[in-house]
């Protein structure tokens, strides 16, 4: 991903997970400077549509976050950005990806191999 695309990138972020532009813009920038190897996106007329932002810290890789504008989901966009992701994560040596997601979309990521890791939990701690 194109730091230059960052801009239309946030749109995306606003459009499907409704967070503030500003917070978003600082997050992606930070994110982008240090991981843009593992981050994507898919266009449609030149048009960012679908972003990916992934990382690996040499010893595991994440997918952080994927989204896609609302009027182009379901339409395999999220598939192509995940295939990407994967093969990049391979081509750097990365042994393994882990993913953070809401239960209703595992099925999405177990078309592309994910299992659920039945040993753990995710646990938060809140600091506010
Ligand atoms: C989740 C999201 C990225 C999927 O993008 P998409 O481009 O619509 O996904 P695809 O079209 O590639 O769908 C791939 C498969 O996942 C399934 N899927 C997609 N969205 C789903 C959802 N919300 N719930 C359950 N399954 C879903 C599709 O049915 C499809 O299955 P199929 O191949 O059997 O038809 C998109 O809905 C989005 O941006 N959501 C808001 C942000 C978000 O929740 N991100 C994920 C955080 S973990």
């Amino acid at each position: 991903m194109k730091v230059g695309d960052s801009e239309e990138a946030l749109s995306i972020w606003e459009d499907v997970l409704g967070e503030e532009p500003i917070q978003a813009k600082n997050y992606l920038q930070k994110f982008l400077e240090k991981n843009s190897k593992f981050c994507f996106v898919a266009e449609e007329d030149k048009a960012v549509i679908g972003v990916v932002l992934a990382s690996f810290n040499e010893r595991v890789g994440y997918i952080n976050r994927i989204a896609v504008k609302k009027t182009f989901q379901n339409q395999g966009v999220a598939s192509k950005l995940m295939k990407t992701t994967i093969e990049a994560m391979k081509n750097n040596g990365a042994p393994s990806i882990f993913i953070h997601c809401k239960s209703e979309l595992a099925q999405l990521y177990e078309k592309f191999g994910f299992k659920i890791d039945k040993g753990s939990v995710i646990m938060r701690l809140k600091l506010d």
